[in-house]
């Protein structure tokens, strides 16, 4: 793969800033670093971009139908939104171009008229990491790095592996020993990378990884690199043109990390400061119950006492964007547990921009319990689509908010289903045969879950009549 001079592959109007308002430090976009260096605040890559609204849907919907790589990349497509020059050595593997289902089986069981389906599963390593991954692949390539790492529950560190094989650069990956799925192993393992499995849980592992990015020689891709979120901003571009721009009034990603939650929240902002939309879909985040540390925040905050089908415009604005700054700090969670375990994250990174995107648009955060997770994920499964444990808590949330009057049964809502539903066969397996326990930790217990929708296997006889008579038993004749 080539390297190039950094200096002429970024685009000359972006930059990299602290989000502390009063702090604001700009940075080059060739400068490594993660955090602001004066005040540690989180970075976000800002560009100003002038441009002809409908000449951009029309060149977006141009590209549809070419057979250019960077074209049929569901990121790339979307790359006037990308602070990369037109010559950067983008790295890709045809992420994006994820589908949008209708869930009529969903919204039945949410309590909704309809309900939508963002499969970001079906990127090309299973999960949504692979649109942030392309991007900030690509800056390590610009940034002639060696070595990229990362700390992971699973999904990065496939996707890593993945992208890190594609540009030949060596990937070290930090894992949670035992505590991440076989399928997300087995992919990291064939993708080449030095997979390093640490005692201890994944915000050890990203405490450690943060440390060892000091080190000159390796290239931190987590989340809190800003151009991880680049890459996963555009899915807010590529949802908006699946639905012809019509814009949803909820969408709902599952919270770990909450790097998800803030790509969504920047990708809705520049599209609205592009005027391509003219109004925000409310972003609404759902954790886990056991690693719910955003969700606690959350409900501590007088806002959340109103609900946001309660709020009036009014005082809704009271708490716009620039309030995020204001709040307390978030209370880490020291042993996070989960069955979800790609959301098992006690002390999530990018807090405060998912923060400023949930307070931007209206939207609101929540936890669900496990039962509530297994039994969300069994009903995606039913409408024939399935998805990972942690994406079912888009489902889950739904649920409960539509219960509790906060969202309305006629609004037009999508939910984001982040991983493949064979990332976690295991779980699936143990779901359907009632024998799912959930996590715990010495001071919780695990109980046996319910397997509310299950449909374990059963051992028929070698015979067509044992077999016709089995399947008038499965359709319940
Ligand atoms: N869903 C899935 C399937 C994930 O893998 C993750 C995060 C999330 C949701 C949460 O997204 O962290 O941006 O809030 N997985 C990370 C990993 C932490 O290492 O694979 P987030």
């Amino acid at each position: 793969m080539p390297t190039m001079n950094p200096q002429t592959a970024a685009k000359t109007t972006a930059i990299q800033r602290c989000i502390d308002p009063s702090c604001g430090t700009r940075f080059r976009l060739d400068e490594r670093i993660y955090v602001c260096s004066r005040c540690g605040g989180l970075l976000d890559v800002v560009q100003e971009s002038a441009t002809d609204t409908e000449q951009l849907r029309a060149l977006w919907t141009k590209r549809l139908a070419s057979f250019e790589t960077r074209d049929r990349s569901g990121v790339w497509r979307y790359r006037e939104l990308l602070p990369f020059a037109d010559d950067a050595p983008i790295v890709s593997l045809a992420e994006g171009n994820t589908p949008i289902y209708d869930a009529p089986v969903c919204a039945v069981y949410c309590g909704l008229d309809a309900l939508t389906l963002k499969h970001q599963g079906c990127n090309p390593t299973g999960s949504f990491k692979d649109t942030g991954m392309t991007a900030a692949i690509t800056q390590a390539l610009i940034l002639g790095v060696q070595t990229v790492s990362c700390a992971s529950t699973g999904n990065t560190a496939a996707s890593l592996a993945a992208y890190a094989a594609r540009a030949k650069l060596q990937c070290a990956i930090l894992v949670p020993r035992g505590q991440i799925s076989n399928a997300k192993l087995a992919q990291s393992l064939d993708y080449g990378a030095a997979v390093l499995e640490l005692d201890g849980n994944f915000d050890d592992a990203m405490r450690v990884i943060r440390e060892l990015a000091e080190d000159e020689s390796i290239y931190l891709v987590n989340s809190i690199n800003p151009f991880r979120i680049e890459g996963q901003k555009t899915v807010a571009a590529e949802l908006l043109h699946q639905r012809g721009w019509r814009v949803p009034d909820h969408v709902v990603v599952p919270g770990g990390n909450l790097g998800n939650s803030t790509a969504f929240g920047k990708g809705f902002a520049e599209l609205m400061d592009l005027g391509l939309i003219d109004r925000l879909p409310r972003l609404i985040v759902v954790q886990a119950e056991g690693a719910a540390p955003f969700a606690d925040l959350f409900k501590a905050f007088p806002i959340s006492a109103l609900g946001i089908a309660g709020v009036s415009p009014a005082s809704r604005s009271q708490h716009s964007a620039s309030d995020w700054n204001s709040w307390p700090a978030l209370t880490p969670y020291e042993h996070p547990h989960t069955l979800a375990t790609a959301i098992k994250i006690g002390a999530p990174v990018s807090w405060q921009k998912a923060l400023r995107a949930v307070l931007a648009s209206g939207g609101t955060v929540l936890s669900v319990s496990e039962q509530e997770m297994a039994d969300a994920k069994a009903i995606v499964g039913r409408e024939g689509i399935g998805c990972e444990p942690a994406s079912a808590s888009t489902v889950a949330g739904i649920k409960r908010l539509v219960a509790d009057g906060v969202i309305a049964p006629t609004e037009d809502v999508v939910a984001v289903l982040t991983g493949h539903v064979l990332k976690d066969t295991d779980y699936a397996i143990k779901y359907h045969e009632e024998n799912l326990f959930s996590d715990g930790d010495d001071t919780t217990e695990r109980r046996k879950l319910a397997g509310t929708y299950r449909n374990p296997p059963t051992l028929v006889q070698a015979t067509k009549a044992a077999i016709l008579e089995e399947l008038l038993r499965h359709t319940g004749g």
